[in-house]
């Protein structure tokens, strides 16, 4: 059965948890698509992405259903983070959005702006704020997005900014070099000032290996050590989209419809 549940949450949060990761593109499909047609002309919609594995697959599916519904001429891409390697290695989060969604897509080139992996990190992450800051509007006096999607790892981190590390959240910087925990992946990331300054922060996640992190970022906000629970639009709203793996052991507030 192809339906979705719906887990209201407090203020303007929103949980939506779909059958099938289809059901989960096809919704985010058509939420770019009003964006595009609502967006005055002459104004981008700027939106942040993520990488790893969540995004393959919804971007792969979106770029598939793509007959001309969404005016990608309207839309600049950015990203949230990016692994300090060059742009064609297997571990570039440019070079996955590659492959499953620009080299399908009519997107011009000047719309899209890149994290330069292969530069020195630190001077990289100042030229990528400078980045944010020249080709973003200003909002509450910081660079603002219409729309960030954001991923979430077991451990609780998002973006790049994992736990033990949260203060790269509070970063008064727009973009902070910082170096994965465990692998000591040397990685850009846009910090929580940037994040919460979003219009629209979407968290996409799937599968049920997430279903244990989600239940307590979800349900218990003082875990605060864990960076996706300070994951709070300033003025914006938060959007979770989930498949039915992930969202296991959410409750069941819902009302089922088809
Ligand atoms: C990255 C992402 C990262 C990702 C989470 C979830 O560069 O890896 O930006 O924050 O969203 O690690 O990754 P998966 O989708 O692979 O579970």
């Amino acid at each position: 059965m192809n339906y979705k549940k719906h887990i209201s949450m407090i203020k303007q949060n929103e949980i939506l948890v779909f059958q099938s990761i289809e059901n989960l593109s096809e919704h985010l499909y058509e939420l770019l698509r009003k964006k595009t047609v609502n967006s005055p002309e002459g104004r981008y919609v700027s939106i942040a992405l993520s990488g790893g594995s969540t995004p393959k697959r919804i971007f792969n599916d979106i770029s598939s259903r793509d007959e001309g519904g969404i005016n990608w001429k309207k839309i600049r891409l950015f990203w949230v983070d990016e692994r300090c390697v060059s742009p064609d290695d297997d571990e570039s989060n440019f070079k996955m959005t590659q492959i499953n969604l620009l080299e399908n897509l009519d997107i011009p080139d000047e719309n899209i702006f890149r994290i330069f992996g292969e530069n020195d990190p630190k001077k990289e992450a100042i030229r990528y704020s400078q980045v944010l800051k020249e080709n973003l509007p200003s909002e509450n006096g910081l660079p603002g997005f219409d729309i960030v999607l954001l991923g979430i790892g077991e451990d609780g981190h998002t973006a790049s900014i994992f736990p033990g590390n949260t203060s790269l959240f509070h970063s008064t910087k727009y973009c902070e070099a910082v170096t994965h925990p465990q692998s000591g992946q040397q990685r850009i990331t846009i910090t929580g000032a940037v994040i919460n300054n979003a219009d629209l922060i979407i968290f996409m996640v799937t599968g049920a290996d997430k279903a244990k992190i989600l239940e307590r970022i979800v349900y218990d906000k003082r875990k605060t050590e864990l960076p996706a629970t300070l994951v709070n639009p300033t003025n914006g709203n938060l959007l979770w989209l989930l498949d039915a793996g992930a969202a296991s052991f959410l409750g069941n507030h819902s009302n089922k419809f088809s």
